[in-house]
């Protein structure tokens, strides 16, 4: 099984540019489900999570083109099978976004169980209750593992629809199905990440109209028929913040390139209540942690503009390094404290109570075996390692693989002591 060893090699330094956001480029890739016609997405990252949605399309019939690597040629002309391949979907969540365009597409979508990290029990009633709405037969078949949705003659119709939570994945589902429904589909507390507005313009170039994505009531006006469009995909904001995280917890200075300041509002605004100099310039953002009086502070996650539950791990690393107590509560997901179990291992004396961390902090890290146990537990993992006295050894790093692009080479590309072994 691969590892990462990582040893502590003094503060990064130095420039690192952000790749595509994992979290758009899956439902863009959906969405091409949506039409005939080819579409190109531009600066797709190479993860193996884009892998795996290639290979998801293509089992429904896509034709995806990526021989160059700056752009996914896809194009869908004819659906041959409407049922998502379960050793795929099996490591995936994501796969569930091939749902909406499906039954828009198709009338039909049967999907095994979804798969993916598990942090919590992610359960998928928001997405099958939005199918519901717009006039979808929904089958819950948990014996064999399968969901199958059956959109009648009729076709779908659009609706009023209230997410109980703005949950990101339901609200992209949704707004893919309504994009081919018949009349005004509205979707109330809808998520309002980066990640909503990146798919919705891209549905809106393909012919959709969708007002007031990124707000918490987008409006989709169903139409007869979508076309190929061209679209590049936004800056990886949780690449943005590991990076930043990076240079605090190594008390370095990276310039951070390529990446949109207006989508790390919160990680930027809590790196400065630590005493950590930030500067957003046109080009990106500076981080300079060089100010070794860095102090603690609380962090609450909540959905989108709150702190971003992807960034909560690596900041908790971050946290074990500085002066004083902080509290992290986890508000998103119910069972996202894995790493704490792993972060004591290298001494950071973590207790937690309910959906809450205490970090003593000010303490000395030393290099331990630990797991990745989620995609962003194992950045928090390498962090804390670069900081460490001694190896620290991260097994189970195909988590961190599912999601960053050339994660070990831009660590070494700023000066980590940081290195991808293969073998026992
Ligand atoms: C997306 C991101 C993930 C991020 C998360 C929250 C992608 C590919 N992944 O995941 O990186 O951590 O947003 O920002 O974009 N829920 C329900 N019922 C549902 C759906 C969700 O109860 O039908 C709950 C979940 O269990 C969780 C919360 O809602 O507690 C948030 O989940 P959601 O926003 O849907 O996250 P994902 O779309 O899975």
């Amino acid at each position: 099984m691969a590892k990462i060893l990582v040893n502590n090699n003094g503060p990064l330094h130095g420039e690192v540019t952000i790749s595509g956001a994992k979290n758009s480029v899956l439902p863009l890739l959906a969405a091409t489900l949506l039409t005939k016609e080819t579409c190109v997405i531009e600066g797709a990252p190479d993860l193996v999570d884009v892998k795996v949605m290639k290979d998801i399309l293509r089992g429904y019939g896509a034709t995806v083109d990526d021989s160059n690597k700056d752009e996914l040629r896809v194009s869908t002309e004819e659906i041959i099978s409407v049922e998502g391949n379960p050793e795929l979907v099996g490591i995936m969540r994501a796969s569930i976004f091939t749902m909406g365009p499906l039954i828009a597409r198709k009338g039909k979508a049967i999907m095994p169980l979804p798969g993916g990290c598990t942090i919590g029990k992610r359960p998928i009633d928001l997405h099958l209750k939005g199918f519901r709405a717009l006039g979808a037969e929904v089958e819950e078949d948990y014996e064999n593992g399968k969901i199958i949705v059956t959109v009648p003659e009729t076709g779908l119709k659009g609706d009023v629809i209230y997410l109980d939570f703005p949950s990101v994945g339901a609200t992209e589902n949704i707004l893919m199905a309504a994009t081919l429904a018949k009349g005004t589909t509205i979707i109330e507390n809808a998520a309002k990440e980066p990640e909503i507005i990146d798919l919705a313009n891209l549905l809106n170039k393909m012919g959709a109209k969708i007002k007031s994505a990124g707000t918490d009531m987008i409006r989709i006006e169903g139409v007869e028929k979508l076309s190929g469009s061209v679209h590049e995909v936004i800056p990886d904001r949780i690449e943005t913040g590991t990076f930043m995280l990076a240079a605090a917890i190594t008390r370095g200075d990276i310039f951070i390139k390529n990446a949109l300041p207006g989508h790390v509002r919160p990680v930027i605004a809590k790196l400065k209540e630590c005493n950590v100099n930030i500067d957003l310039t046109p080009d990106g953002i500076y981080v300079d942690a060089r100010n070794k009086n860095l102090i603690a502070t609380d962090i609450k996650t909540l959905p989108y503009p709150g702190f971003p539950t992807d960034i909560q791990s690596p900041f908790m690393a971050f946290l074990t390094t500085v002066e004083g107590e902080s509290v992290v509560r986890e508000t998103v997901f119910e069972n996202r404290f894995m790493h704490v179990v792993e972060l004591n291992r290298m001494g950071a004396e973590i207790s937690t109570e309910n959906r809450e961390a205490i970090i003593p902090g000010g303490k000395k890290l030393y290099g331990a075996k630990v797991r990745a146990t989620d995609l962003r537990a194992g950045a928090a993992m390498v962090l804390a390692g670069l900081v460490a006295t001694g190896t620290t050894e991260v097994s189970e790093i195909y988590h961190i693989e599912r999601g960053y692009e050339n994660f070990v080479e831009k660590f070494k590309s700023l000066g980590a002591d940081i290195m991808k072994v293969d073998h026992d």
